[in-house]
């Protein structure tokens, strides 16, 4: 009873933020600690850019980020496409569903907003995740010159009546 009085289950909140409040996660987990300021996407200054962040509700840390922008996909485009982009949790909260609520958020954020799909340029590392999550490769794997293999995946949004 006691062993099980101390544990805690931490709880997230995910909620929309400005671009800024996204850096320092996407400097610790996508680039390696670069400069916050280097961590900015040309895609940020988009007007649609979506910026969400997942937040340890008991102190309010930014565990988890992902941004969406409108962008098609340049394999197969078509205007109503999201770019989910800039995908991170920071380590010790892997695994507790985190990236997925954030993926979830997203599906829910595009559908709402009228699009058709989300695609991403998936690290090969986290490519099984993005599957889990209803995503679907898009053609060979290719190497990114800064950041390793990826490849291309793609969710098809349910439009709404
Ligand atoms: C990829 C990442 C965002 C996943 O976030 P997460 O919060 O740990 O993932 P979740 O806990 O929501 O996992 C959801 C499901 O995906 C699975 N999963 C997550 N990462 C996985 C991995 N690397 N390999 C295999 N399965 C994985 C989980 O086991 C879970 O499956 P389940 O439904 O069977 O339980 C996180 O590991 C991360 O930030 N990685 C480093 C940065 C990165 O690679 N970002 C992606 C850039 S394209």
């Amino acid at each position: 009873m006691k062993a099980i009085e101390s544990m805690s289950i931490k709880k997230y909140a995910i909620r929309s933020a400005r671009a800024e409040e996204l850096l320092p996660l996407r400097s610790a987990v996508l680039r390696n600690g670069a400069p916050p300021k280097d961590c900015v996407f040309d895609e940020d200054s988009l007007l649609g850019s979506i910026f969400l962040v997942a937040e340890d509700s008991a102190t309010q840390e930014v565990v988890g980020i992902v941004s969406l922008h409108p962008v098609p996909f340049p394999k197969d485009p078509i205007d109503s496409d999201l770019r989910l982009r800039g995908m991170a949790v920071r380590t010790g909260e892997r695994g507790a569903n985190v990236g997925r609520r954030l993926v979830e958020d997203c599906i829910t954020r595009g559908t709402t907003g009228g699009y058709t799909r989300i695609w991403c340029y998936a690290r090969k590392v986290a490519i099984p995740f993005y599957e889990k999550c209803g995503f679907v490769a898009f053609g060979p794997e290719f190497e990114d010159p800064k950041h390793g293999p990826h490849v291309a995946m793609i969710y098809r949004l349910q439009p709404t009546d």
